[in-house]
């Protein structure tokens, strides 16, 4: 199916989602968020996706919501529309693993996007930042929970608070991103991650990222049963059996999604 915002490709069993407003170093406005929602929605109930990757381009993986959508709007307008509710709820109930591929500017909404994302691998020129404060605002896509959860509050809170951006390098040593790889290789390096998650069992890819999930969203003691609970659940399935029989006698495991 065409978009108007987004230019998908499939790669193996990997979905790539381009995000493409260049006109507006991809701000995300209604009908990205739309469209947005609707291909990973897809993706999730397509049984040939198994990982999902999120991009957009060299120069921007997004520069935050589009503000001339935003900017004649008053309060009654975003609280009714709920604006980004519904959009940021869609895409933190999305099963499979979604890996953010970010390059160049990944602010406000866009490092909030990437947040949403389940890991963020970032090439050398990417730049984040929440600078909502600078357009008289707050984040509102997630950011000042996400981020603090990611990076600490006293991280966040110079990040919100002064609007300034963070390099890939700090990002890096803070948390928020997993690797960092030269800007021509983030793809195909983020395409080799992507196709080894690919290879796991996919029943176990799905526990484990509800799993780690709930190490944001839950107390401690909460996220701690919840994963003992999956722990525990993993072991009424066929490809626990395979795995665990295949490591004993010392081969690679044929796992059938069961
Ligand atoms: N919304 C709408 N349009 C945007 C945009 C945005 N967030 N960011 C960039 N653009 C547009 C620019 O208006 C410009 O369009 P025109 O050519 O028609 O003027 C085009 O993209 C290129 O941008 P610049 O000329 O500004 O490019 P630059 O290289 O000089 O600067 C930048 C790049 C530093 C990222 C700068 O564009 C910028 O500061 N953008 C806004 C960043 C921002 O404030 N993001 C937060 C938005 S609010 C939000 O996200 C709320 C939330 O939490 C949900």
């Amino acid at each position: 199916m065409a978009h108007e915002t987004l230019i998908t490709q499939t790669e193996g069993a990997t979905l790539l989602i381009r995000l493409n407003r260049p006109e507006a170093l991809n701000a995300l406005n209604a009908t990205l968020m739309r469209e947005l929602v609707e291909v990973l929605q897809a993706a999730d109930a397509d049984s040939a996706v198994r990982v999902i990757v999120l991009t957009g381009s060299e120069k921007a993986f997004a520069a935050g919501a589009d503000i001339k959508e935003m900017a004649a709007k008053g309060f009654a307008d975003v609280f009714f529309d709920n604006l980004f509710g519904a959009e940021a709820q869609a895409i933190a109930a999305i099963r499979k693993p979604i890996i953010a591929a970010v390059s160049g500017y990944c602010l406000g909404g866009g490092c909030e996007l990437a947040m949403l994302a389940d890991f963020i691998l970032a090439s050398e020129t990417a730049k984040f930042g929440q600078p909502e404060i600078n357009l008289g605002i707050v984040a509102g896509m997630g950011g000042t929970q996400r981020l603090s959860r990611r990076v600490g509050k006293s991280k966040s809170m110079d990040m919100h608070l002064t609007g300034r951006f963070m390099d890939a390098a700090e990002a890096e040593r803070a948390g928020l991103v997993s690797r960092v790889f030269p800007a021509e290789a983030l793809i195909a390096e983020t395409l080799k991650i992507a196709e080894t998650i690919a290879a796991k069992s996919m029943v176990t890819a799905m526990i484990v990222k509800e799993s780690v999930a709930r190490a944001e969203e839950t107390s401690l003691a909460e996220g701690l049963l919840f994963e003992r609970r999956m722990f525990h659940a993993a072991f009424a399935t066929a490809d626990q059996k395979e795995g665990m029989n295949a490591f004993m006698e010392k081969r690679r495991p044929k796992f059938q999604d069961r």
